[in-house]
């Protein structure tokens, strides 16, 4: 008999396709992936018609519009999948009984302490994606105030599209690549975001713990864009020098937050989770991509 039903949307993202990766692992939870072509989350049409007949314990949303410069022109799409959808999914969940693992983002910070930011940090986006990821946390806290929202940043995997896989392409191809070093942050392995999820359902499935609200994951450790980008080309070798340059130099449509350190104490204390250090874990993905026939 299986223990818990679990709905993952974005299922063919970044997180969503880490998480199918370790459904072998969870015999007793009964997954169900959908993306944009099962469930249309900018449709409330779409959403409605797919509740209709069906019910989970659990959604783990990840799902988003994470273009973060395309954002600041799509404003509306961008809140309609990243907030609108969120607030929709928190009135279907009130509804039917069901449980919500959010995710959110760093961006919704302005970037401007200089300490590591935790649950209780005022939040102040300077993008529209920040905005409408902060607007998404904010209705669900509102109408669902039993939901998760885990925070984290700088998400990269074997899947998807990210930063790694866009360094280890221009660091094969170029000389000189010149990489913005005055954003600090941490990279963030959805493999290990994706256990710490199913590692929170399993402990409220199995009564051990259950205690909604914010929390912030990334890796642990501290790291600059140029940092991110110089361990990808030391490890695979590549003949190409990086350098760091300054925000400035590098102009991009949307503003990010020069420094979003996040704090994750809580979820270390209340779940007990292990969170590997941003080198360890980029060096785990950066094996795999070896393994499977090197720079793509
Ligand atoms: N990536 C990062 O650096 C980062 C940093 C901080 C927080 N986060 C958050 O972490 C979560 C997971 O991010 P990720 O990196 O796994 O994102 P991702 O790789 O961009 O995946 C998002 C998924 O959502 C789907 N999607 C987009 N619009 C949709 C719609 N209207 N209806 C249904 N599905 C839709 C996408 O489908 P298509 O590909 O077909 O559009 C995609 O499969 C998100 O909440 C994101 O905001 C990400």
């Amino acid at each position: 008999l299986k223990t818990a039903s679990i709905l993952v949307t974005g299922a063919n993202g970044q997180l969503g396709s880490e998480i199918r990766t370790l459904v072998s692992q969870y015999p007793d939870f009964d997954f169900h992936f959908v993306d944009i072509a099962d469930v249309d989350l900018a449709d409330e049409t779409s959403v409605r018609k797919f509740f209709e007949d069906k019910s989970f314990q659990f959604i783990i949303n990840c799902a988003a519009y994470t273009a973060v410069d395309k954002a600041e022109e799509q404003v509306e799409l961008a809140t309609k999948i990243n907030a609108d959808a969120v607030r929709l999914l928190a009135r279907i969940a009130a509804e039917k009984k069901m449980r919500i693992i959010h995710v959110s983002t760093d961006y919704v910070f302005s970037g401007e302490a200089n300490y590591p930011l935790t649950e209780e940090s005022k939040p102040a986006p300077v993008s529209v994606y920040g905005e409408s990821k902060l607007k998404g946390e904010q209705y669900l806290l509102d109408l669902k105030p039993d939901s998760y929202i885990i925070r984290t940043a700088w998400v990269y995997s074997t899947f998807g599209k990210n930063f790694v896989k866009t360094i280890m392409k221009l660091a094969s191809e170029r000389k000189e690549l010149k990489i913005v070093g005055d954003q600090i942050g941490t990279p963030t392995y959805a493999a290990d975001l994706a256990k710490v999820i199913l590692t929170i359902i399993d402990s409220i499935v199995s009564g051990k713990k259950d205690q909604p609200g914010l929390y912030h994951y990334t890796n642990e450790g501290v790291a600059s864009w140029f940092d991110f980008a110089f361990y990808i080309q030391n490890f695979f070798s590549y003949d190409c020098k990086i350098h760091p340059i300054r925000t400035e130099e590098y102009p991009t449509a949307a503003r990010r937050p020069k420094f979003s350190l996040l704090d994750k104490s809580r979820i270390k204390k209340v779940f007990a989770v292990e969170i590997p250090h941003w080198t360890t874990s980029l060096q785990s993905c950066l094996s795999k991509f070896q393994q499977d026939g090197g720079a793509q």
